[in-house]
Protein backbone atom coordinates (compact mmCIF):
# COMPACT_ATOMS: atom_id res chain seq x y z
CA UNK A 1 0.00 0.00 0.00
CA UNK A 2 0.87 3.64 -1.13
CA UNK A 3 1.31 5.96 2.07
CA UNK A 4 1.13 9.70 1.51
CA UNK A 5 2.14 11.99 4.59
CA UNK A 6 1.89 15.87 3.49
CA UNK A 7 3.63 18.73 5.61
CA UNK A 8 6.62 16.00 5.58
CA UNK A 9 9.24 18.77 5.94
CA UNK A 10 6.89 19.80 9.11
CA UNK A 11 7.97 18.84 12.62
CA UNK A 12 4.94 17.00 12.94
CA UNK A 13 4.71 15.96 9.49
CA UNK A 14 8.86 14.86 9.70
CA UNK A 15 8.23 12.96 12.96
CA UNK A 16 5.19 10.87 11.09
CA UNK A 17 7.47 10.16 8.27
CA UNK A 18 9.89 8.76 10.54
CA UNK A 19 7.64 6.72 12.60
CA UNK A 20 5.99 5.40 9.27
CA UNK A 21 9.43 4.58 8.07
CA UNK A 22 10.04 2.52 11.20
CA UNK A 23 7.37 0.36 10.84
CA UNK A 24 6.62 0.24 6.70
CA UNK A 25 9.10 -0.03 3.77
CA UNK A 26 10.51 3.06 2.79
CA UNK A 27 8.99 2.17 -1.14
CA UNK A 28 5.54 2.27 0.45
CA UNK A 29 5.85 6.23 1.68
CA UNK A 30 5.93 9.58 -0.74
CA UNK A 31 6.60 12.91 1.55
CA UNK A 32 4.37 15.19 0.24
CA UNK A 33 5.89 18.93 0.88
CA UNK A 34 6.63 22.21 -0.30
CA UNK A 35 10.36 22.16 0.58
CA UNK A 36 11.47 18.43 -0.96
CA UNK A 37 15.09 19.58 -0.54
CA UNK A 38 14.82 19.82 3.10
CA UNK A 39 14.15 16.12 3.60
CA UNK A 40 17.38 15.28 1.69
CA UNK A 41 18.81 13.95 4.86
CA UNK A 42 15.94 10.90 5.04
CA UNK A 43 17.84 8.04 3.33
CA UNK A 44 15.61 6.35 0.72
CA UNK A 45 12.57 8.66 1.39
CA UNK A 46 10.60 9.16 -2.29
CA UNK A 47 9.40 13.04 -2.07
CA UNK A 48 6.83 14.98 -4.09
CA UNK A 49 6.51 18.81 -4.66
CA UNK A 50 2.96 19.95 -2.66
CA UNK A 51 1.26 23.14 -1.87
CA UNK A 52 -2.29 23.56 -0.68
CA UNK A 53 -2.26 27.06 -1.80
CA UNK A 54 -1.26 25.70 -5.44
CA UNK A 55 -4.11 22.97 -5.91
CA UNK A 56 -3.32 22.77 -9.59
CA UNK A 57 -0.17 20.74 -8.75
CA UNK A 58 -1.96 18.35 -5.72
CA UNK A 59 -3.45 16.24 -8.11
CA UNK A 60 -0.45 15.15 -9.39
CA UNK A 61 1.28 14.96 -5.83
CA UNK A 62 -1.32 12.63 -4.51
CA UNK A 63 -1.86 9.99 -7.76
CA UNK A 64 -1.21 6.31 -6.97
CA UNK A 65 -1.61 7.52 -3.57
CA UNK A 66 -3.91 4.78 -1.06
CA UNK A 67 -3.91 6.20 1.94
CA UNK A 68 -3.11 9.64 2.61
CA UNK A 69 -2.28 11.79 5.83
CA UNK A 70 -3.33 15.50 5.35
CA UNK A 71 -1.31 17.64 8.24
CA UNK A 72 -2.87 21.33 8.68
CA UNK A 73 -1.25 24.15 7.69
CA UNK A 74 -0.32 26.67 10.31
CA UNK A 75 -2.00 29.76 8.00
CA UNK A 76 -4.27 31.67 10.80
CA UNK A 77 -5.03 34.48 8.25
CA UNK A 78 -9.02 33.93 8.48
CA UNK A 79 -10.37 31.48 5.27
CA UNK A 80 -7.35 30.67 4.09
CA UNK A 81 -6.66 27.19 6.18
CA UNK A 82 -10.14 26.23 5.28
CA UNK A 83 -9.52 26.65 1.36
CA UNK A 84 -6.46 24.76 1.75
CA UNK A 85 -7.39 21.95 3.51
CA UNK A 86 -10.71 22.15 1.15
CA UNK A 87 -8.41 22.14 -2.17
CA UNK A 88 -6.01 19.23 -0.76
CA UNK A 89 -9.62 16.98 -0.03
CA UNK A 90 -10.65 17.41 -3.48
CA UNK A 91 -7.23 17.17 -5.37
CA UNK A 92 -7.06 13.20 -3.11
CA UNK A 93 -11.22 12.70 -4.23
CA UNK A 94 -9.67 13.77 -7.90
CA UNK A 95 -6.13 11.51 -7.24
CA UNK A 96 -8.04 8.76 -6.32
CA UNK A 97 -6.95 8.29 -2.46
CA UNK A 98 -8.95 5.58 -0.71
CA UNK A 99 -8.50 6.80 2.23
CA UNK A 100 -7.47 10.41 4.18
CA UNK A 101 -6.39 10.82 7.36
CA UNK A 102 -7.10 14.36 8.46
CA UNK A 103 -5.08 15.53 12.15
CA UNK A 104 -7.67 17.62 13.28
CA UNK A 105 -7.66 19.08 16.76
CA UNK A 106 -10.06 18.58 20.24
CA UNK A 107 -13.23 19.99 19.95
CA UNK A 108 -13.53 21.41 16.78
CA UNK A 109 -16.31 23.64 16.31
CA UNK A 110 -17.83 26.56 13.64
CA UNK A 111 -16.36 29.53 16.08
CA UNK A 112 -15.95 32.78 13.96
CA UNK A 113 -13.83 33.83 16.85
CA UNK A 114 -11.75 30.86 16.87
CA UNK A 115 -9.48 30.53 13.70
CA UNK A 116 -8.08 27.56 14.70
CA UNK A 117 -11.13 25.16 15.81
CA UNK A 118 -13.29 26.43 13.17
CA UNK A 119 -11.14 25.70 10.41
CA UNK A 120 -10.63 22.50 12.03
CA UNK A 121 -14.23 21.58 11.97
CA UNK A 122 -15.25 22.69 8.25
CA UNK A 123 -12.16 20.30 7.39
CA UNK A 124 -13.66 17.26 8.81
CA UNK A 125 -17.22 18.34 8.04
CA UNK A 126 -15.86 18.75 4.04
CA UNK A 127 -13.52 15.56 4.30
CA UNK A 128 -16.74 12.91 5.92
CA UNK A 129 -18.96 14.44 2.78
CA UNK A 130 -16.26 13.54 0.10
CA UNK A 131 -17.01 10.30 -0.30
CA UNK A 132 -13.99 8.73 0.25
CA UNK A 133 -12.65 6.84 3.30
CA UNK A 134 -11.61 9.06 5.96
CA UNK A 135 -10.18 9.14 9.66
CA UNK A 136 -9.74 11.72 11.82
CA UNK A 137 -7.13 11.51 14.52
CA UNK A 138 -7.53 15.04 16.52
CA UNK A 139 -4.88 16.34 18.56
CA UNK A 140 -4.76 18.02 22.00
CA UNK A 141 -2.69 21.12 23.45
CA UNK A 142 1.05 19.94 22.63
CA UNK A 143 3.15 19.81 25.69
CA UNK A 144 5.98 20.86 23.50
CA UNK A 145 4.15 24.41 23.81
CA UNK A 146 4.70 24.56 27.56
CA UNK A 147 8.91 24.63 26.64
CA UNK A 148 9.62 28.30 26.42
CA UNK A 149 7.49 29.18 29.66
CA UNK A 150 9.03 25.80 31.39
CA UNK A 151 12.51 27.78 30.53
CA UNK A 152 11.17 31.45 31.62
CA UNK A 153 9.78 29.87 35.19
CA UNK A 154 12.76 27.80 35.61
CA UNK A 155 15.18 31.04 34.83
CA UNK A 156 12.67 33.42 36.99
CA UNK A 157 11.25 30.62 39.58
CA UNK A 158 7.81 31.80 38.19
CA UNK A 159 5.59 30.29 36.10
CA UNK A 160 3.19 33.10 34.19
CA UNK A 161 0.14 31.87 33.07
CA UNK A 162 -3.81 32.99 32.91
CA UNK A 163 -5.84 30.90 35.16
CA UNK A 164 -8.16 28.51 33.57
CA UNK A 165 -9.05 25.05 32.98
CA UNK A 166 -6.60 21.96 32.86
CA UNK A 167 -5.76 20.74 29.64
CA UNK A 168 -4.84 17.03 28.57
CA UNK A 169 -1.25 18.00 26.89
CA UNK A 170 0.44 15.56 24.74
CA UNK A 171 3.83 15.19 23.31
CA UNK A 172 3.77 16.17 19.70
CA UNK A 173 6.28 13.17 18.80
CA UNK A 174 2.96 11.06 20.31
CA UNK A 175 1.18 12.77 17.80
CA UNK A 176 3.21 11.16 14.71
CA UNK A 177 3.55 7.77 16.40
CA UNK A 178 -0.26 7.33 17.23
CA UNK A 179 -0.63 8.88 12.84
CA UNK A 180 1.81 5.80 11.88
CA UNK A 181 0.02 3.54 13.99
CA UNK A 182 -3.41 4.44 11.84
CA UNK A 183 -1.18 4.28 8.20
CA UNK A 184 0.31 1.34 8.89
CA UNK A 185 -2.23 -0.75 10.41
CA UNK A 186 -5.10 -2.53 8.74
CA UNK A 187 -9.16 -0.60 9.37
CA UNK A 188 -9.32 2.54 11.05
CA UNK A 189 -12.21 4.11 8.52
CA UNK A 190 -14.86 6.15 9.81
CA UNK A 191 -13.31 6.65 13.33
CA UNK A 192 -12.24 9.80 15.59
CA UNK A 193 -9.36 9.51 17.89
CA UNK A 194 -8.09 11.75 20.05
CA UNK A 195 -4.13 11.95 20.77
CA UNK A 196 -4.06 13.32 24.41
CA UNK A 197 -1.56 13.31 27.12
CA UNK A 198 -2.57 11.05 30.12
CA UNK A 199 -2.74 13.84 32.79
CA UNK A 200 -4.72 17.44 32.66
CA UNK A 201 -3.21 20.02 33.80
CA UNK A 202 -3.83 23.48 34.67
CA UNK A 203 -1.62 26.57 35.38
CA UNK A 204 -1.04 25.57 38.37
CA UNK A 205 -0.14 21.89 38.18
CA UNK A 206 2.49 23.09 35.74
CA UNK A 207 4.08 24.95 37.82
CA UNK A 208 4.48 22.37 40.95
CA UNK A 209 4.69 19.69 37.76
CA UNK A 210 7.85 22.08 37.14
CA UNK A 211 9.27 22.63 40.36
CA UNK A 212 9.33 18.27 40.87
CA UNK A 213 10.89 17.87 38.09
CA UNK A 214 13.96 20.60 38.16
CA UNK A 215 13.92 20.55 41.86
CA UNK A 216 13.61 24.27 42.45
CA UNK A 217 11.59 26.28 43.98
CA UNK A 218 8.58 27.75 41.51
CA UNK A 219 5.76 29.14 42.15
CA UNK A 220 2.76 30.35 39.94
CA UNK A 221 1.60 33.51 39.40
CA UNK A 222 -1.39 34.88 37.42
CA UNK A 223 -1.30 36.48 34.36
CA UNK A 224 -4.57 38.63 33.01
CA UNK A 225 -5.95 38.02 29.86
CA UNK A 226 -5.12 41.18 28.76
CA UNK A 227 -1.39 40.94 30.13
CA UNK A 228 -1.81 38.08 27.63
CA UNK A 229 -2.65 39.88 24.59
CA UNK A 230 -0.14 42.64 25.45
CA UNK A 231 2.48 40.36 25.47
CA UNK A 232 2.00 39.15 21.95
CA UNK A 233 1.81 42.41 21.04
CA UNK A 234 4.80 43.27 22.19
CA UNK A 235 6.25 40.77 20.10
CA UNK A 236 4.67 42.35 17.15
CA UNK A 237 2.79 39.59 15.97
CA UNK A 238 0.17 40.22 13.24
CA UNK A 239 -3.50 40.91 14.70
CA UNK A 240 -4.92 38.07 12.85
CA UNK A 241 -2.36 35.88 14.42
CA UNK A 242 -3.10 36.94 18.10
CA UNK A 243 -6.49 36.49 17.37
CA UNK A 244 -5.69 33.37 16.69
CA UNK A 245 -3.31 32.47 19.62
CA UNK A 246 -6.37 34.26 21.83
CA UNK A 247 -8.96 32.04 20.67
CA UNK A 248 -7.06 29.21 21.08
CA UNK A 249 -6.09 30.07 24.30
CA UNK A 250 -9.70 30.98 25.31
CA UNK A 251 -10.79 27.73 24.69
CA UNK A 252 -8.29 25.90 26.98
CA UNK A 253 -9.24 27.68 29.43
CA UNK A 254 -12.24 26.85 28.95
CA UNK A 255 -11.79 23.29 29.55
CA UNK A 256 -12.01 22.20 25.35
CA UNK A 257 -8.50 20.12 26.08
CA UNK A 258 -9.51 18.57 29.14
CA UNK A 259 -9.88 15.54 27.79
CA UNK A 260 -7.64 12.21 28.32
CA UNK A 261 -7.80 9.09 26.01
CA UNK A 262 -6.17 5.94 25.75
CA UNK A 263 -5.87 6.51 22.05
CA UNK A 264 -1.96 7.20 21.92
CA UNK A 265 -0.72 4.24 23.54
CA UNK A 266 -3.79 2.03 21.25
CA UNK A 267 -2.26 3.39 18.06
CA UNK A 268 1.36 4.22 19.02
CA UNK A 269 1.64 0.57 20.76
CA UNK A 270 3.43 2.53 24.17
CA UNK A 271 1.56 5.18 26.82
CA UNK A 272 0.90 8.80 26.31
CA UNK A 273 4.14 10.64 27.75
CA UNK A 274 3.29 12.48 30.78
CA UNK A 275 4.43 15.97 30.57
CA UNK A 276 6.84 15.91 33.56
CA UNK A 277 8.54 13.58 31.61
CA UNK A 278 8.57 15.19 28.47
CA UNK A 279 9.42 18.52 30.63
CA UNK A 280 12.55 16.85 32.44
CA UNK A 281 13.83 15.55 29.53
CA UNK A 282 13.21 18.90 27.51
CA UNK A 283 15.11 20.39 30.14
CA UNK A 284 17.89 18.21 30.54
CA UNK A 285 19.17 18.67 26.85
N1 LIG B 1 -2.05 21.18 18.93
C1 LIG B 1 -1.16 22.14 19.09
O1 LIG B 1 -0.84 22.57 20.21
C2 LIG B 1 -0.45 22.69 17.88
C3 LIG B 1 0.64 23.54 18.05
C4 LIG B 1 1.27 24.03 16.90
C5 LIG B 1 0.81 23.69 15.65
N2 LIG B 1 -0.27 22.87 15.53
C6 LIG B 1 -0.80 22.48 14.19
O2 LIG B 1 -0.13 21.33 13.75
C7 LIG B 1 0.48 21.58 12.47
C8 LIG B 1 1.84 20.93 12.42
O3 LIG B 1 2.59 21.49 13.47
P1 LIG B 1 4.16 21.52 13.50
O4 LIG B 1 4.54 21.48 14.92
O5 LIG B 1 4.70 20.48 12.59
O6 LIG B 1 4.45 22.98 12.90
P2 LIG B 1 5.51 23.40 11.78
O7 LIG B 1 6.80 22.70 11.99
O8 LIG B 1 5.52 24.89 11.78
O9 LIG B 1 4.88 22.88 10.43
C9 LIG B 1 3.96 23.61 9.67
C10 LIG B 1 3.31 22.61 8.73
O10 LIG B 1 2.39 23.26 7.87
C11 LIG B 1 2.62 22.77 6.54
N3 LIG B 1 2.20 23.78 5.60
C12 LIG B 1 2.27 25.14 5.75
N4 LIG B 1 1.81 25.76 4.63
C13 LIG B 1 1.44 24.78 3.77
C14 LIG B 1 0.89 24.77 2.47
N5 LIG B 1 0.65 25.91 1.80
N6 LIG B 1 0.63 23.57 1.88
C15 LIG B 1 0.87 22.41 2.53
N7 LIG B 1 1.39 22.34 3.77
C16 LIG B 1 1.69 23.51 4.39
C17 LIG B 1 4.12 22.53 6.49
O11 LIG B 1 4.46 21.65 5.43
P3 LIG B 1 5.79 21.78 4.50
O12 LIG B 1 6.59 22.94 5.04
O13 LIG B 1 6.51 20.47 4.62
O14 LIG B 1 5.25 22.01 3.14
C18 LIG B 1 4.33 21.89 7.86
O15 LIG B 1 3.96 20.53 7.89
C19 LIG B 1 0.54 23.11 12.34
O16 LIG B 1 0.50 23.49 10.98
C20 LIG B 1 -0.65 23.54 13.12
O17 LIG B 1 -1.80 23.52 12.30
C21 LIG B 1 -0.90 22.36 16.62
Amino acid sequence: MTIGITGASGQLGLGLVRHTLARAAASDVVAITRNPAKLAEVSGLQTRAGDFSQPAGLVDAFRGIERLVIIPTGDLQPGVRIKQHSDAIDAAVKAGVKHVIYISSVSPRPDAKNVLLDSHFATEQKLIHSGVDWTLLRMSVYTDSLLNAAKAAVASGAYSAVPGAPAAYVVRDDIAAAAAGILTTPGHVGITYHATGPVSLGPADVAETLAKVTGKAISYTEMTADQQRKGLEAAGLPPFLIDGIIGFNVAIRAGAFDLITNDVARLAGKPAESPADFLRRALAQ
